[in-house]
């Protein structure tokens, strides 16, 4: 399919507005300190949203909600038509099967090869996968982050930029729906954020996924955004495409979309 059309077919189930996330008054503190005071939102199916907002304004605390990593005080959250606190371990299980999680830390398994930190979530989740199949998956995700090369090494012998590249690898292995990248760009120099930004694109168009992207690096949102949300003390500040944030007089945009 060519570039055009992917974009075309991105954009008609976007606008379908088949929500795969909903997200409706969500509240989680901790302690005395409220961190998500009332916040709704929704991901529709194949689009990119990025949510927006300072350090320590609970983005983090927010997709850990959608995976159940925390409960919420109050609040739902339904994903992909499960009311995500009503699951039992073993549905909870099921769900975090079919959503792919970039974590902001990376986490990849040092002592471990690329290939070995790859062929651990497919032999977990892709049960029925032979070994065949293992090697060409694997070898597809490394291609298309652009790393064939390293298939051998260990993740200390990794340059930053390509360990983030690898864990991406290791998120969309299993062929997530959905995707949730805290701060996938965080650390990395601008040229490096550039390429993961591209990356995020190309697994939207080839994996046809639905992404979160958790940021505060504006031209990652920039890059990769459908659609943005902006989190401020605990709630949705404002919620739009691109171009409302980059025209906005609100100094708090501002302040971001400098
Ligand atoms: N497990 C926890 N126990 C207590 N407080 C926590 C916990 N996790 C997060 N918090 C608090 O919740 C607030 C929001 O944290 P969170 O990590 O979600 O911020 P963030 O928006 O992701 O920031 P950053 O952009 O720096 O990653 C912080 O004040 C943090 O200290
Ligand atoms: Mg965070």
């Amino acid at each position: 399919m060519n570039s055009s059309k992917t974009e075309a077919t991105i954009q008609a189930k976007i606008k379908s507005r088949e929500q795969v996330i909903e997200i409706t008054n969500l509240r989680k503190g901790f302690g005395t300190q409220e961190v998500l005071k009332n916040v709704s939102l929704q991901l529709f199916n194949g689009e990119n949203l990025a949510v927006l907002g300072k350090s320590g304004s609970g983005k983090s605390v927010l997709i850990k909600c959608i995976v159940r990593l925390f409960n919420p005080d109050s609040g739902s959250i339904n994903v992909l038509g499960e009311d995500v606190s009503e699951l039992n371990s073993d549905g909870l299980g099921e769900l975090r099967k079919k959503i792919g999680f970039l974590f902001q830390s990376g986490a990849l398994y040092d002592s471990m090869t690329v290939r070995q930190n790859l062929e651990f979530p497919l032999r977990r989740i892709k049960k029925n996968l032979n070994q065949k199949e293992i090697d060409e998956k694997v070898k597809e995700v490394l291609e298309n982050v652009g790393l064939s090369d390293a298939i051998d090494k260990m993740p200390s012998q990794l340059s930053g930029g390509m360990r983030k590249r690898i864990s991406l690898a290791r998120t969309i292995v299993v062929d997530p729906e959905i995707v949730l990248y805290d701060e996938p760009t965080t650390g990395l120099d601008p040229a490096t954020s550039d390429e993961i930004s591209s990356l995020i694109n190309d697994v939207q168009k080839k994996y046809k996924t639905s992404s979160l992207i958790i940021t505060h690096d504006i031209e990652c949102a920039r890059n990769t955004a459908n659609r943005i949300i902006m989190l401020h003390n605990g709630e949705v500040y404002k919620e739009g495409e691109l171009a409302l944030f980059e025209k906005s007089d609100d100094e708090l945009i501002k302040s971001f979309f400098k």
